[in-house]
């Protein structure tokens, strides 16, 4: 054969940018070279001994499940997260999935018209539109308002994209959101869930970094709008289980027609998550204790190490709100922009990513990946860079901040956590500053 044509709509679809860093990263690790890794946002903590033992004890289980998942999982992980999502409503049929970005596509591929994009969002949902051909309805966020949307603006984004002959029916949410690492309290999520009632806009809420809000609960917006809010969460985040590929969507009982169409999907492509791991994470559903104190650490770790940079980082003059949730956070580098342009060529993200890694061994993202402008010379940060082993070990046996200390020494011991157990993000850090302040500013 001398060749395929591939299909135009799919001409434009490249490898994921968050899997492209690491794998370069990864290569060049292998070459030798040290790189500070703040591309990638893979949880870096070891799996729990209580689901590692479990799943040793599945291994001969080889028969297929249903396609939506085993029935008692589905009834345990509802549970857990109408309880961890706060949302006092039990009307919603559960869907297991291969990952929760799988669903997330699933979804996107189910329900017909427009997507409702906040811009910048996490780096999949625009690709998957790609594939779905859905059309998207962009609605642009900057830095003054965090990146957060609010009712008034979806309202008239709604509204004029309308009276240009579009058709939004969907809108993806995320929070605590990846890039920024600003969530959504519940005022917020009241008025984005009623301007979707008005309009009928169905919301993907992407929950997956739920467990690892920063000393604020999590709440969904399904809370205020259950019968119009499809959530999808995971197990990747807050347990560090990526690479296990099990998501969870939660579906309102009302919108069934979307829940059978998940279902055949599921039947006509994956059939069923993999047996042995559904077994054996029937446990990380449940509120066992030794599981919920080691999310409470981890999430810790996360914390500290997410606001160790944003502190740092301060020096730059870089005017960022404190991470809320999640190990990324989204600055924006324009006061250095006429400086990074004559001193060095560069004047979009992807080409401040790039000279980064070259100049300093550090990974970025570039805003481009989360479908911000070009110009705009914002980087998406990840800060797991480290071993999590390590990192928990050494919180476990000496907690930074304990009780009763002063807000300076709290910060004090969290820096000197930061730095003993955390080396590779701080020295990255530095390297940003160096970066800015010495060759840029
Ligand atoms: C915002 C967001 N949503 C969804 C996912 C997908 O998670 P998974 O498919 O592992 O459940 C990720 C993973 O990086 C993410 O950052």
């Amino acid at each position: 054969m001398s060749g395929v044509s591939i299909r135009p709509s799919l001409r434009g679809l490249k490898f994921s940018p968050t899997l492209l860093i690491n794998e370069e990263v990864a290569e060049y690790r292998r070459q030798g070279h040290t790189v500070y890794h703040m591309g990638f946002g893979e949880s870096p903590f070891p799996v729990h001994p209580a689901i590692q033992d479990g799943i040793s004890g599945y291994s001969g289980r080889n028969q297929y499940m249903p396609a939506a998942g085993m029935g008692e999982l589905r009834t345990r992980a509802r549970q857990y997260i109408l309880k961890k999502h706060s949302i006092d409503n039990d009307e919603f049929d559960v869907m297991i999935g291969p990952g929760s970005k799988e669903l997330i596509f699933d979804i996107q591929l189910a329900v017909d018209g427009d997507l409702l994009f906040p811009a910048p969002s996490w780096v999949s949902y625009i690709p998957q539109t790609l594939i779905t051909r859905d059309e998207v309805v962009r609605i642009p966020l900057g830095p003054q308002t965090s990146y957060k949307l609010d009712g008034a603006v979806l309202e008239r984004r709604i509204v004029e994209s309308r009276r240009e002959g579009r058709n939004p029916t969907k809108l993806i949410l995320n929070y605590p959101n990846n890039p920024t690492g600003m969530t959504y309290g519940p005022a917020e999520l009241e008025e984005i869930g009623a301007v979707c009632r008005r309009y009928n806009i169905l919301v993907i809420s992407d929950e997956i970094y739920a467990q690892v809000a920063f000393r604020s609960s999590h709440r969904s917006i399904a809370h205020f709008y259950p019968e119009g809010t499809i959530v999808t969460t995971g197990l990747s985040k807050h347990l560090s289980l990526g690479g296990f590929r099990l998501g969870v969507a939660l579906v309102p009982r009302r919108l069934e027609s979307v829940f059978q169409v998940l279902r055949s999907i599921a039947s006509e492509t994956f059939s069923a998550v993999s047996t042995p791991i559904q077994y054996s994470v029937l446990t990380a559903f449940e509120e066992n204790p030794a599981i919920e104190r080691y999310i409470a650490e981890c999430t810790e770790i996360h914390d500290i190490v997410t606001r160790y940079v944003w502190r740092t980082l301060q020096v730059l003059g870089v005017d960022y709100a404190e991470p809320q949730g999640g190990f990324y956070m989204y600055p924006d580098f324009d006061r250095y922009r006429h400086r990074l342009a004559d001193s060095f060529g560069v004047h979009t993200s992807d080409e401040l990513a790039r000279h980064l890694l070259r100049t300093t061994n550090v990974a970025t993202l570039p805003g481009t990946a989360f479908g911000d402008e070009p110009e705009a010379l914002r980087l998406r940060l990840s800060t797991v860079d480290f071993d999590g082993l390590t990192a928990l070990t050494r919180y476990r046996e000496d907690p930074p901040g304990a009780a009763g200390e002063t807000r300076a020494a709290c910060r004090s011991a969290e820096n000197a956590f930061v730095e003993a157990a955390c080396p590779r993000v701080a020295e990255g850090c530095q390297r940003l500053v160096n970066y800015f302040s010495g060759g840029a500013s």
